[in-house]
């Protein structure tokens, strides 16, 4: 009896394409992101033995000192896209403006935004860290799509995934069709699908939140969130447990493997910034992932996919995960106004 053959992020690719469901242009972006994805768990799991480590000594758009591994990784991403023939044009966290497509290449049909390394914070403290990609279409009739062509809101993904770089490997993707997880097998250099169709609980009893900010809160979140802490004797009912890894890879691994809510809300820390997370390279693609796995992604008074973006790194609030749990988030929220 011949052991079951395992079912490889290229052989699930192609059966995507026999089926249907995604063209030969895009099989090709993903498996180019994905051959990125391998490279920067390689540095990443070199750490000090592979100078990754430290701030590189510049700063981003975002107005971050950049680490090392946030330059390399935005780097490789670049690279296996010119090597993969210039299929898309790229915007990323760590780039101002998008960057264009060769005169001498074909206008690609795509185009990909990355945060080539989230959860920055944690890699000189060797925590869990990730990389997360969007593609959208470019627009029909546009030689050389621009910064404004990326405005597009959430919905209009075609693909959207993650790469977590943790004791293994994962890259969680979606392609519209579900959610599904893939497993680095390091010895042959292949992601191999483990996990078909995640889903999210609808309920759940675990929030992950940065509590420092409890102060720069607005009233609503202020009460759901007293409401969480207060317990069984409290309105909810049940007692609540935390977590807050820090990397929004991480956390949104988690919530996809055994629920939960993941908030970063409006705050009044930084005048202008309604929040930290980026809506096109990190809320748009973990809501499409969410809610492919039957969750839920809100601003905590809308759905964060149907928000029409005004600019590149324009930052969100996010309510992500179970959801009954951003159901009810968004309650205390409406009640409010
Ligand atoms: P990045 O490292 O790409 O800049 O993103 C970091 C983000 C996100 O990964 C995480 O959820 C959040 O920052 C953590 O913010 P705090 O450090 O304020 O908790
Ligand atoms: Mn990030
Ligand atoms: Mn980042
Ligand atoms: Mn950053």
């Amino acid at each position: 009896m011949s052991a079951a053959v395992s079912v490889s992020l290229t052989r699930y690719l192609i059966e995507e394409q026999r089926a249907g469901r995604i063209d030969a242009e895009l099989r090709q972006l993903i498996a180019v992101v994905a051959r990125a994805c391998t490279s920067i768990s390689i540095a990443v799991s070199k750490g000090a033995l592979g100078g990754v480590l430290g701030d590189a000594g510049t700063g981003n758009v975002q107005g971050e000192a950049q680490k090392k591994l946030d330059v390399l990784s935005n780097d490789i991403l670049l690279e296996a896209n010119a090597w993969g023939g210039h299929l898309a044009a790229c915007a990323s966290e760590e780039m101002e403006h998008s960057q264009p497509i060769p005169d001498a290449f074909p206008k690609g049909g795509f185009l990909l935004l990355f945060d080539p390394l989230d959860g920055s914070s944690n890699i000189d403290v060797n925590v869990s860290v990730g990389t997360i990609f969007s593609v959208l279409r470019s627009p029909e009739g546009v030689s050389q799509p621009g910064d404004q062509h990326f405005l597009q809101p959430g919905r209009q993904q075609v693909a959207a995934g993650y790469c977590i770089y943790g004791p293994s490997t994962m890259l969680v993707l979606s392609t519209g069709h579900g959610t599904h997880a893939f497993t680095l097998d390091r010895e042959h250099g292949a992601f191999i699908l483990t996990q078909r169709d995640m889903r999210v609980p609808e309920e759940t009893a675990e929030f992950a939140i940065n509590m420092s900010n409890q102060r720069h809160w607005e009233p609503a979140m202020q009460a759901y969130v007293a409401d969480l802490l207060a317990g069984k004797d409290g309105p909810r009912g049940k007692n609540f447990n935390m977590r807050w890894i820090a990397s929004m890879v991480a956390d949104v691994h988690r919530i996809l493997t055994r629920g939960g809510i993941f908030i970063y809300p409006w705050d009044r820390k930084e005048p202008g910034k309604p929040g930290k997370l980026r809506l096109m390279y990190e809320a748009n693609p973990m809501g499409m992932l969410i809610e492919q796995a039957g969750g839920a992604a809100s601003t905590g008074r809308e759905d964060i996919l149907g928000l029409q973006p005004d600019q590149l790194h324009q930052r969100v609030p996010v309510f992500l995960g179970s959801r009954n749990e951003v159901a009810q988030a968004v309650a205390y929220h409406r009640n409010a106004d």
